[in-house]
């Protein structure tokens, strides 16, 4: 591994779990919230002049759709302004000590309109939700950096699939936790710089849950807008053609 400490953020949550039990990771370090929490700088620098981190995974967000819409005070403390302070923190630390901390940053395919589909990095980024333009927020900040990459994805995991029902006509490019996992690990090592969108095969939502959860019902996207009070991408589908060549290279 190219990296010796490598400070996780977010490693209670979905992705942060799967990342930690990847084992692909060597010398990880995911403080919990009481230890670094990214609303509040003074933990931040804390934890950075307790221990030489040479990369970052920042997976902390408040990442559910509905509490954005709710409390947007709160998304945009958390995933604007959080992103902001630990981005800040990283740029005083390459000042000093003339390295560049790596740092990968995990946003959405939600900062995409999600109406055509097949969104490549250049697509133009008009998010439908609260969620989406905080997560666009926290990109813009990350751009400051010089050595990052902004993952643009969207991950589900297989062993806890918590819905019913599903919908049909609803797309992504959707990838288990695992296989983000190992493209986060490939990334990290790799010298791109940029955004890249990664994920597999345009499927629809349910054929993907389906698969691991057999028991799932079908359903339409306007069965699932009835029940919620906000937008939400129809087809969120990504060009992943960069993120296949990056892959392949690394496969060889
Ligand atoms: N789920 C998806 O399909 C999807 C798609 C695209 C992108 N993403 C992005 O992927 C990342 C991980 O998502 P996830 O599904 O794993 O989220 P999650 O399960 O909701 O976990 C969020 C994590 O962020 C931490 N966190 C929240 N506020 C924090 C703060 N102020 N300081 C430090 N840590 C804080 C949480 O810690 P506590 O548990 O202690 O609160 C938790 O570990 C997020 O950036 C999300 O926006 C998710």
């Amino acid at each position: 591994m190219k990296y010796k400490n490598i400070l996780l953020t977010g490693g209670t949550g979905n992705l942060g779990k799967a990342i930690i039990k990847s084992g692909y990771f060597q010398n990880i370090l995911s403080p919990n919230k009481k230890i670094l929490d990214i609303t509040k700088p003074e933990t931040i620098e804390d934890f950075f002049n307790k221990n030489e981190i040479d990369a970052v995974i920042h997976c902390a967000a408040l990442a559910r759709l509905r509490e954005c819409e709710e409390n947007p005070v709160k998304s945009i403390e958390t995933n604007i302004f959080g992103t902001s302070n630990l981005v800040n923190e990283v740029i005083k630390k390459d000042e000093k000590t003339k390295k560049k901390i790596r740092f990968i940053h995990i946003s959405t395919d939600g900062v995409y309109e999600g109406i055509k589909g097949n969104y490549s990095e250049k697509d133009e980024t008009i998010p439908c939700n609260k969620y989406g333009w905080t997560k666009l927020g926290a990109e813009c900040v990350v751009n400051l950096l010089s050595n990052f990459c902004i993952i643009r994805t969207r991950f589900f995991d297989p062993n806890n699939i918590k819905f019913e029902k599903s919908a049909v006509d609803v797309y992504t490019s959707k990838i288990t936790v695992f296989e983000l996992s190992k493209a986060i690990k490939v990334i990290l090592e790799n010298n791109f710089v940029g955004t890249i969108n990664i994920g597999g095969k345009r499927g629809s939502d349910y054929g993907a849950y389906k698969k691991y959860k057999p028991s799932i019902k079908p359903c339409k996207f306007e069965d699932i807008l009835k029940e919620t009070s906000f937008p939400m991408t129809k087809d969120a589908s990504m060009d992943i053609s960069l993120w296949e060549k990056i892959e392949q290279q690394y496969k060889k």
